[in-house]
């Protein structure tokens, strides 16, 4: 037994911010970042906290799968941080639901919500009915360095949920981890510990080398569709959608390429939302969903990578029977 997807969500914040606006704050322009990343825009949390996006994407899951935040039985929030170190998001995020069920943080970065699968996978090999909300949020504007425009112009902020029940949606999936703290790292504050004054603070905020990461993302997409389709037991042709990690249109290109797959396969909502780490697939489901695209017995892989270095894939047969 493993698990159906009955209900997604997902919300952006409101602020919207083009290319030309990021002209305000270092030397850039639409036609360098639209041509190396397929970026027009991103949403960036500035009326909200991290915790209103991430209980508006919840709350339109539970809404969609039609069932109350009291029937929930776990809460998992992939995500590199909430507005708070404790108490974790999926904490909050169970408070403002009233919902009474164990919830926890998970970070897996922009591989989140495929770890946040597998683990929910686990429970329902366990053979118990539950329901698990399975809630994937980041704000990276709050961790990118507004300096570095190699960097900030990537990425941007927004929350994708998915509510799990007992069924058989999952064919296959895919977890790996490289540790590597060179290709990408986000730096945690040293403390203020007395005998640390005389150290040197370190930049809080993102650090990446983008062509190690770039070549690793390429590799990482075509090893684990690969692996995934063929432990599903089907092949490239079989699937309906590809939903890949949005953070590089050239990336899903090249892995197209050399997977021979139709570009037309793959999801896309690059443009208007940037990367947005663990909730980037779970927002193109979301808007999939809405829009009627998911029939049942429909084949979606989700590919993914990310800070860690982390990767995750998975095949799923779509079972929900309309929005
Ligand atoms: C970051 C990335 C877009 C850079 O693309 P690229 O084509 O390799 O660009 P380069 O790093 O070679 O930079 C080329 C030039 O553009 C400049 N540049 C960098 N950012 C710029 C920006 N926002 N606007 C204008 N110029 C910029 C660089 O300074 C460099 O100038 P130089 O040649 O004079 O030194 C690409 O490497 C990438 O997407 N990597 C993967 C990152 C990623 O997905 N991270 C998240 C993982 S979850």
């Amino acid at each position: 037994m493993s698990f159906s997807i009955i209900g997604t969500g997902s919300a952006l914040p409101k602020t919207i911010q083009t290319n030309d606006d990021l002209t305000e704050y270092f030397e850039t322009s639409n036609e360098w970042i639209v041509s190396r990343t397929g970026i027009e825009a991103r949403h960036i949390c500035i009326e909200e906290s991290i915790l209103d996006i991430a209980l508006e994407a919840s709350l339109n899951a539970l809404d969609n799968a039609h069932i109350n935040p009291k029937e929930l039985d776990l809460i998992i929030c992939p995500t590199l941080g909430g507005d708070t170190v404790t108490p974790s998001l999926a904490c909050l995020i169970q408070e403002k639901l009233e919902a009474t069920c164990p919830s926890f943080d998970l970070n897996a970065a922009c591989s989140g919500f495929i770890y946040g699968l597998d683990l929910a996978d686990a429970y329902f090999c366990r053979n118990r009915e539950m329901k698990i909300l399975v809630v994937a949020v980041d704000a990276m504007s709050k961790l990118v360095d507004w300096k570095d425009r190699s960097t900030a112009v990537l990425f941007g902020d927004g929350a994708g949920a998915a509510i799990l029940s007992n069924g058989d949606d999952l064919k296959a999936i895919r977890l790996t981890s490289v540790g590597n703290q060179h290709a990408l790292c986000i730096p945690w504050a040293k403390g203020n510990h007395p005998l640390l004054k005389d150290q040197e603070t370190p930049s809080p905020y993102l650090l990446m080398d983008g062509d190690e990461v770039y070549r690793f993302a390429v590799a990482a997409i075509c090893n684990d569709l690969k692996t995934v389709v063929k432990q599903a037991g089907i092949t490239f042709e079989d699937l309906d959608f590809i939903i890949p990690h949005q953070a590089n249109l050239r990336i899903i290109k090249s892995a197209a390429k050399r997977l021979k797959i139709p570009m037309e396969k793959f999801a896309l909502q690059i443009n208007s939302c940037g990367n947005t780490s663990a909730a980037s697939i779970p927002l193109v489901l979301d808007e999939m969903n809405r829009q009627g695209k998911l029939k049942p017995g429909m084949r979606i892989a989700l590919s993914a990578f990310g800070g860690g270095l982390t990767t995750g894939a998975c095949v799923l047969e779509w079972s929900k029977k309309s929005f």
